[in-house]
This record gives C-alpha cells, sequence and structure tokens, in this order.
C-alpha cells in the first residue's frame, strides 16, 4: 500500500514529460518541497558511497536504511544497470514521497574503457578529443545506472610531486580552460533530458592543486592575483559551459577551508560568476573542517558549510546528523535549506528521473556501449594523440624510432610492459583490467615474425632485483630494446604524493644495467605524472612518454613505435631536471635579476641548469616543422581592434605529420609583473612532406587582460611581444603596442 502511494504520489507531483521548461521545473521543484518533511528535505543534501567503490574513509554502512526512510537522496559508487535498478526502486516505491536518487560515480578517463588520464589526453591539444571521450565516457557510465560524474577535476598544477596532477590538464590556466569547457560539453552533451548524458561536476573548488611540496591535502596559500589568474580561470570555463554541480576541495585558502569558504562559495561562485547549479563537498569535507582547526566540532561544521550555500554532503552524515537541530536553534534557515533542496531537485528532473526513475538503468544499452567498437576505437585514437615522443636522434647516420618492422628481435623489459592494470592509471573507474591490451600483446600482434620477448626485470617498488639476470639475458639476444618503466596506477592519483621523483624501486639501476650492455635502446615511459628522467635524456637515444593511456595503451604505444601512428603529443606541463627546481613552469617571472651565466648575483641554482629538461609545449614528431615568415598586419593594436599574425610552417622531414603551434605573449611592463611568457592561443596543423601552410592568428585586448594593481581585470596600455612556435622555447617573435 506504501509502495502504490508513493508512486501515485510522485506521478501525481511531477507531471510525465521530461523535456520542460525551467519555469516548469521550478513549479514542480517548489510543490514538491511544500510536501516536503524537514527530515526529508535533508536527506535531498545527503550522499552515501554505496559500500561498492570505496574511495576514502567509509563513515556509514547503513545507507540502503537511510534511502528507504527518505534520509539519503543520493548515492554514489554504485553502478551497472542492473545493481542501480534494485537501488532506485527502493527510493521510488519504498520511500513516502517517491523521489528518485540521484547516482553519483568517479568516470574520470572512462568508465570501462579506459581512456588516457586526463594529463596524457591534455598533450593531444585536441579539443574534439578530448569532448569525445567525456562524451562516449559518458555514454557508457549513463546506460549503466549512472546520472552523474564527479568530473572534470580541472585542478591547475605546477608541482609534479602531487599525485593528483595525473587528474588535471597540466599547469596552464588558458588551456586548462579550453579542456575544461570541452569535458563539461562532452559529458552533459546538448541536453540534461537526453539519457546519455551525465551531470559533470567541476572539482576541486578551489586551488586543490596548489597544496605546498605537492603534498596531498596539504596547505594553500596564495595572493588573490594568483588565484585569480592561474588557478580560478579553468573552474570559470567550466561553470560558464554550463557545468551542473561543482564539487568543494580538501584544502583551505588563505586560513579558510574552501568548503566553508564565504568568498569562494558565494562571492566567487555564486556572485560573480552566477552559478546556479549545486554544490557538494569533497568526500567528508565538512566534518575535516574540525580537524582543520575552522570548526569546533561536527555541528559547527555543518552550520558553517551549509551557511556558505554548500548543497550537498558528500559521506560525512553531518548534516544528517546536524541540520535538523541547527534549524531548530535558529542557526540556520529552513529557506536556505529549500534552496539548497530545490537546487538538488531541479537537476533530477531536468535529468528526467521523475518521469521514469530507470531510464540510466538500461542493461540492454549498458551490454551494447561496453566496449562497443566505438569505445576501444576512440581508446586507441586517444591515446595514439597523447603520447609525447622527447627524444630521437641519430646513432650511426640512423634514428631509432620508428623501429623498423623487418626487425629480428626485440625484448621488452620492465615492469610496464605486460601489466593490464598500471596501464589504466589512477581512477580507472570500472575499467575492466582483462580488457585491456599490453605494449607486449600488442607487439606481438603487430609483428608476427618477429622475436618479441617480455622479462620484467624488476618490480615498480621495492629493492628485488633477482629478476635482473634474466632481463639481462633477454637484452643481449635482443637487435633493439625497448624499456617499458616508470610508475603504476597506484603511484599517482589521490593521496599518491611522491618527495622523489625518479623511476620508483629499482628501474633505474635496472636501466643502467640494459644499457651497459651497449645495445640500441628505446624507453617507454608510462606514468602519471613528469618524473626526473635526466639520466635518460643524457645516455638513451629514444624516449616516449606514454603516461597511463588506458585500455588501449599498448596499441598506441606499438603505432607509434612502429611508424604506424606519427607522434603529435606536446607538454602541458614542464618537466623538472630535479625535485628541487620545483615548482618550475614556462610562464615564470623575470625577476629583478634574470638569469645571467656569467653574473654569480643572478636568480639561479649553484647545482641545476635553470632550465628545464624539457619545456611546456615540446614533443617530437617523426617529422621536422619549420618556423619562417612572422609577419603582423599591424605594430599597433589600437582600443577594440585587433591585430592579425601570420606564420608560415613547413614539413620539411620525410613523413605526414600533426603540429601544434604556439601564440604567446608577454607585457613588458605592468602595473604589476607579467610572466615572461603566456599562452593565448594555438593551432593544429597537419602536413605533408615539403608541404607549407600559413597559420593565422587574432589578437585583441581581451588576450591581454589581467589583474591590475588595483585588481581591475583589463588590458594596459604598453609594449609587448608576442612569440610563436612549436613549443614555449623555440620561438620566433615580434614586438606590438597596445594603445586604448
Ligand atoms: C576525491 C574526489 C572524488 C571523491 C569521490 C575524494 O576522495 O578527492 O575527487 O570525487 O573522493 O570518490
Amino acid at each position: 500500500m506504501k509502495q502504490t502511494i508513493g508512486i501515485l504520489l510522485s506521478l501525481l507531483l511531477v507531471g510525465t514529460s521530461w523535456s520542460q521548461t525551467e519555469g516548469e521545473i521550478n513549479k514542480k521543484v517548489a510543490s514538491l518541497i511544500s510536501r516536503m518533511t524537514l527530515e526529508e528535505k535533508i536527506g535531498q543534501l545527503t550522499l552515501y558511497t554505496s559500500g561498492w567503490d570505496q574511495t576514502g574513509p567509509t563513515l556509514r554502512s547503513e545507507y540502503m536504511e537511510d534511502v528507504r526512510s527518505g534520509r539519503c537522496g543520493n548515492l554514489f559508487n554504485a553502478h551497472t544497470a542492473e545493481y542501480n535498478r534494485g537501488l532506485q526502486k527502493v527510493a521510488v516505491e519504498e520511500t513516502r514521497l517517491g523521489i528518485p536518487l540521484l547516482f553519483g560515480y568517479d568516470v574520470i578517463h572512462g568508465y570501462k574503457t579506459i581512456f588516457p588520464i586526463p594529463l596524457a589526453e591534455a598533450c593531444s591539444w585536441d579539443m574534439n578529443l578530448i569532448e569525445k571521450s567525456a562524451r562516449l565516457a559518458a555514454k557508457e557510465a549513463a546506460a549503466a545506472g549512472l546520472h552523474w560524474t564527479f568530473n572534470p577535476m580541472v585542478d591547475i598544477s605546477r608541482d609534479p610531486r602531487w599525485g593528483r596532477i595525473a587528474e588535471g590538464a597540466g599547469e596552464d590556466p588558458y588551456l586548462g580552460g579550453l579542456i575544461a569547457a570541452a569535458k563539461v560539453k562532452g559529458h552533459q552533451g546538448e541536453e540534461l533530458s537526453d539519457p546519455s548524458t551525465l551531470l559533470a561536476c567541476v572539482k576541486h573548488f578551489a586551488a586543490y592543486g596548489g597544496a605546498q611540496a605537492g603534498r596531498d591535502y596539504h596547505t594553500v596559500d596564495m595572493s588573490d592575483r594568483v588565484l585569480r589568474e592561474t588557478y580560478l580561470p579553468p573552474y570559470k570555463a567550466a561553470i560558464d559551459a554550463g557545468a551542473a554541480t561543482v564539487m568543494t576541495a580538501f584544502n583551505e585558502v588563505d586560513g579558510v577551508p574552501a568548503t566553508g569558504s564565504k568568498y569562494l562559495m558565494e562571492d566567487i561562485l555564486r556572485k560573480e560568476w552566477d552559478f546556479d547549479g549545486f554544490i557538494v563537498t569533497d568526500y567528508t569535507a565538512i566534518n575535516e573542517m574540525v580537524p582543520h582547526g575552522y570548526a569546533l566540532d561536527n555541528q559547527h561544521a555543518a552550520e558553517l558549510a551549509i551557511n556558505v550555500g554548500v548543497d550537498m554532503d558528500m559521506q560525512g552524515a553531518v548534516y544528517q546528523n546536524h541540520l535538523e537541530k541547527l534549524v531548530l536553534e535558529g542557526k540556520v534557515s529552513e529557506d536556505d535549506i529549500n534552496a539548497s533542496v530545490s537546487r538538488i531537485l531541479k537537476y533530477k528532473y531536468k535529468l528526467g528521473l521523475f518521469d521514469d526513475p530507470y531510464r540510466y538503468s538500461d542493461a540492454e544499452r549498458e551490454k551494447e556501449v561496453v566496449f562497443s567498437k566505438e569505445m576501444m576505437d576512440h581508446s586507441l585514437e586517444a591515446g595514439r594523440k597523447s603520447i609525447v615522443l622527447l627524444k630521437n636522434i641519430s646513432v650511426n647516420g640512423k634514428k631509432l624510432l620508428p623501429i623498423d618492422p623487418t626487425t629480428k628481435n626485440i625484448a621488452i623489459i620492465g615492469p610496464l610492459g605486460n601489466n593490464k592494470e598500471d596501464q589504466l592509471g589512477t581512477w580507472h573507474a570500472s575499467g575492466d583490467v582483462n580488457k585491456a591490451i599490453t605494449l607486449f600483446e600488442a607487439l606481438k600482434t603487430a609483428l608476427p615474425n618477429a622475436n618479441i620477448s617480455y622479462t620484467e626485470g624488476c618490480k615498480t617498488s621495492g629493492a628485488d632485483q633477482s629478476g635482473f639476470k634474466d632481463a639481462l639475458e633477454a637484452a643481449r639476444k635482443a637487435d633493439i630494446i625497448i624499456m617499458a618503466i616508470g610508475e603504476d596506477y597506484r603511484q599517482s592519483g589521490e593521496a599518491a604524493s611522491r618527495s622523489e621523483l625518479g623511476l620508483p624501486g629499482k628501474q633505474q639501476a635496472l636501466l643502467e644495467a640494459i644499457h651497459q650492455l651497449n645495445k640500441p635502446i628505446v624507453s617507454v615511459v608510462m606514468a602519471g605524472r613528469p618524473l626526473t628522467i635526466g639520466w635518460m635524456e643524457d645516455n638513451l637515444s629514444a624516449i616516449v612518454y606514454a603516461w597511463h593511456l588506458g585500455t588501449m595503451a599498448g596499441p598506441a604505444i606499438a603505432d607509434v613505435l612502429l611508424g604506424a601512428y606519427n607522434p603529435s603529443g606536446k607538454l602541458v606541463i614542464t618537466f623538472p631536471r630535479n625535485v628541487g627546481q620545483i615548482p618550475i613552469y614556462y610562464s615564470m617571472k623575470n625577476t629583478g635579476r634574470p638569469f645571467d651565466a656569467n653574473n654569480k648575483y643572478t636568480s639561479k641554482y649553484l647545482d641545476v641548469e635553470n632550465t628545464p629538461l624539457y619545456p611546456f609545449g615540446y614533443g617530437l614528431s617523426y617529422t621536422d616543422f619549420e618556423y619562417s615568415n612572422l609577419r603582423m598586419s599591424n605594430k599597433t593594436l589600437n582600443g577594440d581592434g585587433s591585430i592579425n599574425v601570420n606564420i608560415q610552417v613547413k614539413n620539411t622531414g620525410a613523413l605526414k605529420g600533426v603540429e601544434t603551434i604556439q601564440l604567446y605573449t608577454q607585457d613588458l611592463v605592468g602595473s604589476v609583473t607579467r610572466p615572461v611568457k603566456e599562452l593565448k592561443d594555438f593551432r593544429q596543423i597537419e602536413l605533408s612532406p615539403g608541404e607549407s601552410k600559413v597559420v593565422s592568428f587574432t589578437i585583441t585586448s581581451d588576450d591581454l587582460r589581467f589583474h591590475t594593481q588595483n585588481m581591475e581585470y583589463k588590458a594596459e596600455p604598453g609594449k609587448f611581444t608576442l612569440y610563436i612556435g612549436g613549443n614555449s622555447v623555440d620561438v620566433l617573435s615580434a614586438d606590438f603596442e597596445y594603445k586604448n
């Protein structure tokens, strides 16, 4: 009887069509809220893990009871069409009002079919590709009962010690903003009412990537100017692209935990940026305001969070346990709770869940979509485009790469050469390890007539060298050795900060032992972050940076090694020579004593060069590109006008290739000092051997804006230099003046 009333009531309350206008939805939401008890309202502000996957400390296992009683309106880490259908049935049929559950999950770079980790994929500089990855991941996840992904993670980071650098788009705010927007569009599609879309959740607001010394969850302290110029732009870009939800960060900013920050949540997010979606906390982030030293106890923490407009409590149970009392005590207004509830319910309506709560749990669709050809093909394409060729020099007049397909004996050595799970990388959701194809498997398929051996050599951690003997033996028999080395999937991501960035375990010793044999070595580095690989740069003739590329990592790397795909990736993060150089990034300031090798009293180290190992924007191809004829339509940019900039790019090598042409500017004098270079635009072109193209850019005063001394966001008149090239260092330059 109770069930029937639940269904009838929900039908009565919500109408039937899911393509509804904003006004219609608002009316329905208001009507529903008017019938809800305070306890039911708080239930809608509560999000618990299903206990299936676990992504943090589990505080509650009674979540099913909470769902049944309407005290928990949202779940995460529950997935598959069948499982979620069962949970939804409880919410819809057994609760008083039959309000459907919202199911969230960390679909970061794929749900079952895994695409490259975000840091890798950003190296493609290909917004269509990135949007498509997000679209396809949504398609797969949505068929498996999910409505909401905790993605994109848009935290800028300039510290590769921080393990979560793997989840972001690197160091640059402009590129990070474009990528953030592409991902939101990909996840949310054209219309949220389309059941192949997911709500996006931009995270972690704000500045989580600025953790001191790269230690996860650590203090963030920066000037408002740096916050606004370097860290905030990607969140803003995601909001402008329509992101439905925002996740608060664990960290504090300027002494205030983000989850209790009026400045971040109210002043910036709601008021300046007009964000009208809902805000969810990170995992127990409200509770953590107690150890932060900002709240007395959980009740106080709940009060602080709700009063800055944080709508949903992830896993902390503080809203569930304390909000009712806070309302009774007059410390929290029920109107504010109603506003939060309405922001959440609005999306349940937009997704069409009140009309058909099971429309996302579709076992048939799930079967069709998961691991479909479309998914696997895309995993391969995204993998190829994410790989960055760092070095490929000629030895005895010949480059090692691409590998000659007639090579007879190939030895793959190293812990990453045949490991299905590690290549999936951090946060690989529900990625099926068995579907992953390793480098060893892929090379055997690609070169059926070659003798290809695989030897692990050592693990990614520990001091065991007993595998060296077999590895050396295999290497001795080989014409070419592929060292598949780097990090396993647990060595980057959340709670995976490192203080040393060399190859972990005994891999460096293994590499050096093999190198002693004086045989041709290609090193393929699979990792979740930049590693300090100076020894490789000094001693090897070919280095491929392959990150963690997902399900089709093996075939993608094999295609690059064999030349079936000409590498095109460009670094989105500066590679340091050693840990002591961190933070090192391309958009540094000049200082009052810029580096001068002949003057001791200039800004430098005694024991390492000032330059990075590999700069931002860097990446080689099997062909060469020549830049010439940098031309500007005008040397003066007037007011609202524009300048046209042309550059000629020629493929001077023997293979067709893709080049990413990058445009940077430098504001020479400002009311505050400006970086030596700032990325403003880029183009990607494909050129056949001998072909050349003129590439055009337009510069307007919008490109020159920054936060001036009195924090106005505008361009200041004066002299500028622009730089164009294939990375942030090898550039052609020209000067211009801006007059307003
Ligand atoms: C992470 C978030 C993630 C959440 C839910 C947290 O530990 O910081 O990025 O979305 O767990 O799994």
